[in-house]
């Protein structure tokens, strides 16, 4: 995992730890960076579509940047700031440009992308089927006629509840600076219309308090909106887009498949 800038922060030095923004940078790594098995979905997509590449929900740019380096204009969005300005840092040098925005509100001044992009499950994100319906029509005006739109969806998930055990999935680990991160998820749970994932968070500073508990430990809940392909595809019918074939990405040890519901414009 590689964080830039993370001493340089005000906050950072008044208060002798990592600022908000330094830990969100870290946590979005140790929690969404590692996964990769999805990456040549996204490659391939990009060779059928052409660009320029609008990947929306980018967080620190683990598909931006994979696009990027393929040689793919891209345009990243996200709503948090401190994400793209690490997008950013490490795209130096790229042909890549953030910007800061609700996917659910897309303006941009380029209106002839070839592909949108929606990785690792943020269309669950939005807020059911009408913030889905206000992303994919925001999506269609910025992608040219024929070009394509791709979101990934979670396959079927198990619940597990670990919580107040030391069992259960192996946690993320990184080192930034002198703090250990560690990331640990929990929980899974599922309910008919959302999946919740829980997970517990500490940082140790090095060398020094090992033991959890001699540190706060903060607990995360992210919750998504269940969706399934035929779901999102009505979506995307509502939206005025014709769907596609599904690409399917393959279960890991450490995380389930997911869907990409391709749509064309
Ligand atoms: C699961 S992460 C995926 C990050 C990245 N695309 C990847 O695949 O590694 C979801 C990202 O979507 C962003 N996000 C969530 N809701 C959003 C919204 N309504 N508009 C823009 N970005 C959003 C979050 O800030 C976060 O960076």
């Amino acid at each position: 995992m590689v964080v830039t800038g993370a001493s340089d922060s005000p906050a950072a030095e008044l208060h002798g730890g990592p600022s908000p923004a330094q830990r969100a940078v870290v946590w979005h790594d140790l929690e969404c960076g590692g996964y990769r098995v999805d990456l040549p979905a996204w490659l391939e997509l990009a060779e059928r579509a052409g660009g320029p590449v609008l990947d929306v929900g980018a967080g620190t740019g683990r598909v931006s940047l994979a696009l990027a380096l393929a040689g793919h204009a891209v345009t990243a969005v996200d709503r948090d700031q401190a994400l793209l300005d690490a997008l950013a840092q490490r795209a130096a040098g790229l042909h890549v440009e953030t910007v800061c925005a609700d996917a659910r509100m897309l303006d941009l001044p380029t209106r002839d992308y070839a592909l949108c992009v929606m990785p690792m499950q943020t269309v669950q994100l939005l807020g059911g089927a009408e913030g889905r319906v206000a992303f994919l029509s925001g999506a269609r005006a910025h992608v040219r006629a024929g070009g394509l739109v791709a979101c990934a969806i979670l396959g079927d998930v198990e619940p597990f509840d670990c919580s107040g055990r030391s069992v259960g999935p192996t946690p993320e680990r990184g080192c930034v600076d002198r703090f250990e991160y560690v990331s640990r998820a929990i929980r899974v749970g599922q309910s008919r219309r959302t999946v919740s994932i829980e997970r517990e968070r500490w940082i140790v500073e090095k060398p020094g308090a090992a033991r959890r508990s001699d540190v706060d430990i903060e607990r995360d809940v992210i919750e998504l909106d269940r969706v399934s392909v035929a779901m999102l595809r009505r979506d995307a019918r509502a939206a005025g887009l014709h769907v596609e074939p599904v690409v399917t990405v393959a279960a890991t040890d450490e995380h389930v498949s997911s869907s990409v519901v391709v749509m064309r414009v």
